[in-house]
Parts: structure tokens; C-alpha cells; sequence
């Protein structure tokens, strides 16, 4: 069974960026949800005892569509969490010369992340990853993770409506813009940078949460 993680900050920490009300009806009741129903169907299945990875692996694996969606969006929001900070800080040394060998500079990287989010059709995910030790911007579908693929995901932002529609309502780009600007996480993808390259560990879901 999976339990649903808190923020790791307070409701009103990200704001104007991401309002506390947002947070409140995405964490509370979207997250939520999703955690509930994968607990339902990790019950039905007698799947238990297993981490969150292993049981998205699986669903992936069997064709088990609504364990995957669930599962997955589980984990794809408690990344999404860690992917933002009150604490802005600019990428480090480090990630600073992989964004400039792979993007040119930062703000060639913003506009490739912020075209990728906001061209999205519908709802997913854009994702700035770590793939044979180059960065790459992706995106992926409805529940779509990276949870359980080959490249290690360093920030993710979440471009379903309900993560944006209260504060930006339909402006998904704007929305994407101030977050890559003002609340992406760069000490996190550092960390997860690091983990990728065998030093620490890679970011996973904390099923005792
Ligand atoms: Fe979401």
C-alpha cells in the first residue's frame, strides 16, 4: 500500500506562482484520489509489499491500464512536488555546463521546456531528463512517467488543466513560464543529476510516507 506524501512545503509557499488553493484542491483531492485508487486496485490485485516503481513497472508490463494510470500519476505528482522550492536557486556549476552543451544556455533550455508544455495537446507532463549523460526536454501523456524508463528525470511539471487552470485559467504557457522562472527546483535536479551519475541515490517514491 501507498500513502500519500505531504508537500514538502506549506500551502501558500509557492504563491503568487502557484496559489495555496491550487495546491489545496492538486494535493488534497487530485493526488489524493489517484494514491486511493491505486491502493484499491494494489489491494484487489494482491499486490502489496510492493514499492510504487516495481507496481507502475508491472502494470506497464501486464496491460493493467487503470493500475498504471493511477500508480503512475502517483508518483508523477509526488516528483512534481519535489520538482518546485520556495528557495529559488539558479542551476549550479555543474548542471550549468550539461544545459549549455546540450541547449546552448538557460534560456534557449526555458524556451524548449515552455514550447514542449504548453504545445502539449491535452493532458501530461514536460520533463527536463538525463539520457546517456545528456539533458533532454520531454513530455509524455496522461499518466506517461519516467518513473520507470532509462533516462533519470531531474524537474517534471505537471500540464494537466487542474494544475493551472484556477491561477492561470487558460493560459498553460504563462503558467509554465513563471514556473520554469520562479519555483523549478534546481538544487533537487542537481541532487537527482548526481544520483544518475552514481553518486547518492535516485529520487523514489517514500511508500511509508
Ligand atoms: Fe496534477
Amino acid at each position: 500500500m501507498i500513502k500519500l506524501p505531504p508537500l514538502p512545503y506549506a500551502y501558500e509557499a509557492l504563491e503568487p506562482v502557484v496559489s495555496s488553493e491550487t495546491l489545496h484542491v492538486h494535493h488534497d483531492k487530485h493526488h489524493a484520489k489517484y494514491v486511493d485508487v491505486a491502493n484499491q486496485l494494489i489491494s484487489e490485485k494482491g499486490l502489496e509489499g510492493k514499492s510504487l516503481e516495481e507496481i507502475i513497472a508491472h502494470a506497464e508490463a501486464a496491460g493493467e491500464r487503470k493500475l498504471f494510470n493511477n500508480a503512475a500519476q502517483a508518483w508523477n505528482h509526488a516528483f512534481f512536488w519535489e520538482s518546485m522550492t520556495p528557495d529559488y536557486r539558479a542551476p549550479d556549476a555543474e548542471l550549468a555546463r550539461l544545459i549549455e552543451e546540450a541547449f546552448g544556455d538557460l534560456a534557449n533550455l526555458r524556451e524548449k521546456f515552455v514550447e514542449t508544455g504548453a504545445n502539449h495537446f491535452a493532458s501530461g507532463w514536460a520533463w527536463l531528463v538525463v539520457e546517456n549523460g545528456k539533458l533532454a526536454v520531454t513530455d509524455t501523456h496522461d499518466a506517461g512517467t519516467h518513473a520507470t524508463s532509462d533516462s533519470v528525470p531531474l524537474l517534471v511539471c505537471d500540464v494537466w488543466e487542474h494544475a493551472y487552470y484556477i491561477d492561470y485559467r487558460q493560459d498553460r504557457k504563462t503558467f509554465l513560464e513563471r514556473w520554469f522562472d520562479e519555483v523549478a527546483n534546481w538544487s533537487f535536479a542537481a541532487e537527482q543529476l548526481a544520483a544518475a551519475r552514481g553518486q547518492g541515490a535516485v529520487w523514489r517514491f517514500d511508500d511509508a510516507a
